[in-house]
This record gives C-alpha cells, sequence and structure tokens, in this order.
C-alpha cells in the first residue's frame, strides 16, 4: 500500500452514493508534506515525459498542481470555470458536465497561457467519470499542444473515466486507484498497481531544494 493509499485508509470518510470525502487532508483542508510526495511521485511516474507546463481545473486541482509543478520546474495553468462566458475570441473552452454536481460548466483558459507544440501534463485530485478530463485534453488539442501525461491523486476505478482516458491511449497515472468502496462497512478496496523500479535516480529539483526521491516502488 502506498503512501496515499494509506492517508485515505485513516483520514478518508465513505459516504452513500459512492463519494469519498477527503476534505481534512487533500481539498478542503490541504496536508502540503503530503502534497510534496505527490509531486515527487508524479515527477518519478512521468520522468521520461518532457513536460513544459502543467494544466489543472480550478479549484481542488491547483493545490496539487502547484506542488508538483515545483518538482517539474514549470508554470502551473488552471482553467476557470464560468456558467455563462465572453465568447471573444481570446479563450479556449469546452463544456463540462459534473454527474456529482448535476450541473454543466464552460472551462475556460486564456490563448495567452497555452501554445501550439507545448508538452502538457494534466493533474487534478479526482477522476470520476472523466468529464472535467475530457474537456481539458479537448483545450489542449485546440491550442495545438500535446497532453503527454495525465497525472490523478484518486482515481474511482469503479466509475468508466479511467478506462475510457487509458482506450484512448493517454498516460494516465493515478496515485490511488479505488476498486470498491462501501460507507455501512467504511471499507476501501484499492486496485493493486504494478510495482516499479527504475534504474536511474529521478533529480528533484524544488525551489532552492535538491532531493533525491526514492528509486523503488513508492510508499
Ligand atoms: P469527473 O470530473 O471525473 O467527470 O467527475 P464528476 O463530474 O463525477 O465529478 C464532479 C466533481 O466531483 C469534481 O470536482 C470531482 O473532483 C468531484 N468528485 C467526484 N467524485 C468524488 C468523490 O468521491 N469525492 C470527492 N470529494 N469529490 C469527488 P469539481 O466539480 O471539479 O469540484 P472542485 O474541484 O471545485 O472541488
Amino acid at each position: 500500500m502506498n503512501f496515499l493509499e494509506e492517508r485515505i485508509l485513516r483520514d478518508g470518510v465513505v459516504k452513500e452514493g459512492n463519494v469519498l470525502k477527503v476534505d481534512s487532508f487533500l481539498n478542503h483542508q490541504m496536508d502540503i508534506a503530503l502534497f510534496e510526495r505527490m509531486g515527487m511521485e508524479f515527477l518519478r511516474r512521468f520522468q521520461n515525459e518532457k513536460i513544459d507546463k502543467i494544466l489543472t481545473i480550478e479549484a481542488s486541482g491547483i493545490g496539487i498542481a502547484c506542488i508538483a509543478a515545483r518538482y517539474f520546474n514549470v508554470p502551473v495553468v488552471f482553467a476557470k470555470k464560468a456558467k455563462s462566458v465572453n465568447l471573444d475570441g481570446e479563450t479556449y473552452t469546452a463544456e463540462v458536465e459534473s454527474f456529482t454536481h448535476k450541473c454543466k460548466n464552460q472551462v475556460i483558459v486564456s490563448k495567452k497561457f497555452l501554445s501550439a507544440g507545448e508538452h502538457i501534463l494534466i493533474i487534478d485530485d479526482f477522476l470520476a467519470n472523466g468529464c472535467a478530463l475530457q474537456g481539458l485534453i479537448s483545450i489542449v488539442k485546440a491550442a495545438g499542444a500535446s497532453v503527454d501525461g495525465i497525472g490523478i491523486a484518486i482515481e474511482k476505478g469503479f466509475q468508466m473515466g479511467g478506462s475510457v482516458i487509458r482506450n484512448l491511449g493517454y498516460h494516465l497515472e493515478s496515485l490511488a486507484i479505488i476498486e470498491s468502496m462501501d460507507a455501512a462497512a467504511g471499507k476501501i478496496v484499492f486496485r493493486e498497481q504494478p510495482a516499479r523500479s527504475y534504474s536511474s535516480s529521478v533529480e528533484v529539483q524544488c525551489g532552492h531544494r535538491v532531493a533525491s526521491s526514492g528509486i523503488s516502488d513508492l510508499q
């Protein structure tokens, strides 16, 4: 079991309707030391990709993306959500339907901040049905940039988003994949992920700090 799975078991709360509450460490109160481990782990998993920029979506993706960006040493752009938008030609937009919140949002990124030829890593906190992700992917494509990786903190593996995105051929890495959860029993089952080992070390440059990340499977 890795560090995020352990934390979910310790502090996550399973609610009726297949909802996992992680607001004490991930998407309301944020544990920055945990985010740093996640950032380091994303860097390890995407070490073979050349990443120019991280793209995320407001609100909960922003914190995770910002800490990860310190490890990749790249800027972060976050897509804004709006109920209605002025389409003035200066923005890329996509319509995103939220099954959880039962609403539709326009997702907007200014054309100034995504350019043709850029290599983009998309980061978000949850992957459920994958609608937000599909919207971000369409925006990257519209900009003529490429999606070189997708990093997710928690994937709900029993919803279809992950398999749709993987079937489209994207390099998707989820730090924790939930196979099933049971609100009554408070039980969470994670999908086993393949053990990885790397022959070379990942140099992690985070601001002024230079650290060496672990090369064995994540703990
Ligand atoms: P999708 O984006 O993968 O299609 O998922 P869906 O429409 O079902 O999810 C809508 C919102 O609910 C997303 O946040 C998503 O991160 C969040 N979500 C989905 N399942 C869970 C869950 O089990 N627990 C929690 N805590 N959140 C979940 P959002 O609308 O973008 O909101 P936010 O980023 O502003 O928080």
